[in-house]
């Protein structure tokens, strides 16, 4: 597929009140089916941005994996730092590129863990190397060397040897539940649309702000 062509039609149309979703898990649907549509690798890739305890930033990209209206949901080990930084402060940002598009959409909300069943319903569709990758690694912890990780990976396999590999208490997901979301189309002459969403009471205000 031509992305040049199909970026020049979207820059031409760009992003209209008149034309937007009711709510923003609507209007990311949308958007999202056209970018599946344009041919991109992993769209669902977005960068999850959570904060230490001691102020830093701290960013890294994640893969979406279902959105509905109770919000945006990733999986990852409990163990990671961002899993503890989303833990300690309930709070995050996801942000979605997809440049070629001339498009972006940036999330901000609360995050909070899934339950156990909706942790297990995903993680029984997992590929079995994944989820024995999984046993194999306390992801963001030190370790020495790739060997660590390979004969933790082997003792995985011996233990699971011919049976199901159940879900690690330590792996599971997290939804991110929006409070505000802004979708930014790329324009000529810089002149942007930037449409964001914010959260009021049951239904959402929606705003367009200065590129
Ligand atoms: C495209 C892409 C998708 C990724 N998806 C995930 C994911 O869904 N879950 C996850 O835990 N890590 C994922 N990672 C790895 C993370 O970026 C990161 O390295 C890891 O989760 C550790 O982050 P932390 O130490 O900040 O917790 C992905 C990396 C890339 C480049």
């Amino acid at each position: 597929m031509d992305l040049s062509r199909v970026r020049e039609t979207y820059e031409t149309v760009g992003l209209d009140e008149a034309d937007l979703a009711a709510d923003p898990v609507a209007q990311f649907h949308r958007w999202f089916g056209e970018v599946e549509a344009a041919g991109y690798w992993e769209p669902n890739a977005m960068v999850l941005s959570t904060v230490t305890a001691d102020g830093w930033p701290s960013a890294r990209n994640v893969l979406l994996k279902r959105i509905d209206d109770r919000g945006f949901v990733f999986f990852t080990n409990y163990t990671s730092d961002k899993a503890i930084e989303l833990d300690a402060a309930g709070r995050a940002a996801l942000t979605f590129s997809w440049t070629e598009l001339r498009r972006q959409v940036r999330v901000v909300g609360t995050a909070q863990r899934l339950t156990d069943d909706e942790s297990d319903l995903y993680w029984r569709t997992r590929p079995r190397g994944s989820q024995l990758g999984a046993w194999a690694s306390d992801q963001s912890v030190v370790v020495s060397g790739r060997a660590v990780l390979e004969e933790a990976f082997a003792s995985a396999e011996e233990r699971w040897a011919g049976r199901e590999v159940e879900r690690p208490e330590q792996w599971g997901g997290f939804r991110v539940r929006p409070d505000s979301v802004e979708f930014w189309q790329g324009r000529p002459d810089r002149l942007h649309d930037r449409i964001r969403f914010c959260r009021s009471g049951d239904g959402w205000d929606v705003e367009r702000r200065s590129p």
